[in-house]
């Protein structure tokens, strides 16, 4: 199993039920190590070009407006298949459809405020990680 790394947002609806130290407790229960972390407000270009490859979709807008609501916490977690491993710990995107035990079935409140956001692949981890950290405030 390769040692990777991926980014992990605490989106707002969490951090506004202070639910950070319980994700983070689920985090480092499933084995990610959490290298980087930082409690941030998203400004709307920020969101805008994060989420760029949902630009046409219809709940561009809505998604824009959420990740700006408030403040995020964001991550890079290290650990065996870590972008795979975040993915199944964080769930699916539908919280109704999310499997038990999972962050977003025990946090998630719908699926445009579904607690965290979890890279999809390698090169959008070292994309997404790249748009929030710089490479001395990664310590593994
Ligand atoms: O976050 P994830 O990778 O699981 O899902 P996505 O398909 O990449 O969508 C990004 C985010 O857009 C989701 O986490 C939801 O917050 C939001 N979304 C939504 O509000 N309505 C949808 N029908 C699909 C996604
Ligand atoms: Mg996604």
């Amino acid at each position: 199993m390769a040692i990777e790394r991926t980014f992990s947002i605490i989106k707002p609806d969490a951090t506004a039920r202070d639910l950070t130290g319980a994700i983070n407790a689920t985090i480092e229960t499933a084995g990610l190590r959490i290298v980087a972390q930082k409690r941030v407000r998203m400004t709307r270009e920020q969101a805008e070009t994060f989420y760029a490859v949902h630009r046409q979709r219809p709940f561009f807008g809505e998604l824009v407006a959420t990740m700006t609501s408030g403040p995020v916490v964001v991550q890079v977690l290290e650990g065996n298949n870590a972008i795979a491993a975040y993915r199944d710990l964080m769930g699916a995107t539908d919280p109704a459809k999310a499997a038990p035990g999972t962050i977003r079935k025990l946090y998630a409140k719908s699926i445009g405020e579904n607690s965290v956001h979890g890279s999809d692949a390698a090169d959008t981890a070292v994309q997404e990680i790249a748009q929030f950290f710089s490479g001395n405030e990664i310590v593994g």
